[in-house]
């Protein structure tokens, strides 16, 4: 699938690093095709890392996507999902690649500036979470 989903989490909403980073994805080769900013309830975002309900990082996990806007974007290029996974990098900023979003802006594993789908069915999942085919009509 040539679409995913990123999203840009509080720290990173918060630490003012929001025109870097999606200048950084439209540099990578992404196009954006929608995006939209809120503040996830408590509700969606247990429902958001529902896989992770058994993780002992959950409750934590949800309260800091809970803590400020978050900014999900739809972005579109070839092997969309493999591409954003590598240009975010890994998990901890300490363990990911020299260049990668997360080095570059992440504060913690927990912190860490940036979602990025994981597989082209959560890719579908995620993306109707939080837009309507309307929002990605071009
Ligand atoms: P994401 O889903 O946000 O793209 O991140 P990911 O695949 O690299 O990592 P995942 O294992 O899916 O974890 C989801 C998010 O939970 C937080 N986390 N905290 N404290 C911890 O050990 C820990 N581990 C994960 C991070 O915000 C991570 O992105
Ligand atoms: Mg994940």
């Amino acid at each position: 699938m040539n679409l995913t989903l990123a999203i840009i989490k509080p720290d990173a909403t918060g630490s003012g690093a929001v025109g870097r980073i999606v200048a950084h994805l439209e540099a990578t080769g992404f196009t954006v095709r929608s995006l939209r900013m809120l503040t996830m309830t408590t509700q969606q975002a247990r429902s958001f890392y529902a896989v992770h309900r058994e993780r002992p990082f959950y409750d934590s996990l949800v309260s800091f996507m809970t803590s400020g806007p978050c900014i999900p974007i739809v972005l579109e290029a070839p092997d969309a999902v493999m591409r954003l996974r590598q240009t975010i990098g890994a998990t901890d900023p300490a363990e990911a690649a020299e260049g990668t979003v997360r080095r570059l802006y992440a504060e913690s594993r927990e912190r860490n500036a940036i979602h990025g789908s994981d597989s082209d069915d959560n890719a579908r999942r995620e993306i109707g979470f939080f837009f309507t085919e309307a929002e990605l009509a071009r």
